[in-house]
């Protein structure tokens, strides 16, 4: 029986579908709204056809709130933005996979990110199994499971993944770990119950948070009521 106490459930909002052109702004109110930590999804153009944003935005955000920091990083070599992205006050780093050869290059690859002094994990695109992951699983600190193909930001949920958050939390508790399970991609109001139902922790929430319909302070307090079964 695991002797790690089951973490409560956070909200990670994304920034991608925010309005750029007023980032704090936005960035104060989904903190106002009781979001718990920013997931920045950095994309290189490489590893994704996007390009997003890199360690100044990262800045940005760092001291626009107080909020704890992930770089969910879609790029093909992650370690050489590793330094960087810890110096503008990222907390933890989270690299694809797909991005990282095999097992043994994945382990180099997050002790790279760990002697940073941040937290580290991976990302595990909807095509990719978990058999470079499994063997990880004692080192990680995270893993997040993308539900939707790794690039834009307001795509629907794809629930075939969910079988993988299921998977992995077995694992994790049969294991004593303690490894934040985190769903990212077209997390709504309606599908976030599966989420939490598969055995996610922490749900990335970027259009549910960020679109021209409700203010972020009413978007999370809606995921939160339908989330307490309300
Ligand atoms: C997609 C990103 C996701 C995305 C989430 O490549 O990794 O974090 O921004 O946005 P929504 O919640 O709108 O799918
Ligand atoms: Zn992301």
């Amino acid at each position: 029986m695991s002797s790690v106490q089951p973490r409560a459930l956070r909200i990670a909002p994304s920034i991608l579908t925010a309005d750029f052109g007023r980032l704090a702004e936005a960035a104060q109110a989904a903190e106002e709204g009781g979001a718990d930590l920013w997931h920045l999804d950095v994309m290189d153009g490489h590893f994704v056809p996007q390009m997003s944003f890199g360690a100044p935005v990262v800045e940005a955000i760092e001291r626009a709130t107080a909020m704890p920091i992930e770089v969910h990083m879609m790029v093909a070599d992650p370690a050489a933005q590793f330094a960087a992205l810890a110096e503008a006050g990222a907390d933890t780093l989270v690299f694809h996979i797909e991005a990282g050869g095999s097992s043994d290059d994945i382990a180099g690859t997050l002790e790279q990110a760990h002697a940073t002094g941040c937290a580290a994990g991976v990302a595990v695109s909807p095509d990719s199994g978990l058999d470079l992951v499994e063997p990880l699983l004692a080192s990680l600190d995270e893993v997040i499971v993308m539900t939707v193909h790794p690039g834009r930001g307001g795509q629907q949920m794809l629930v075939e993944p969910l079988e993988k958050v299921r998977r992995l939390r077995g694992l994790v508790e049969a294991a004593g770990l303690d490894v934040v399970l985190e769903v990212d991609g077209g997390v709504k109001a309606h599908n976030a119950h599966l989420c939490v139902e598969a055995g996610a922790d922490t749900l990335v929430a970027g259009s549910a948070v960020f679109n021209p319909d409700e203010t972020p302070q009413q978007a999370l307090s809606t995921l939160r009521r339908v989330l307490a079964g309300g």
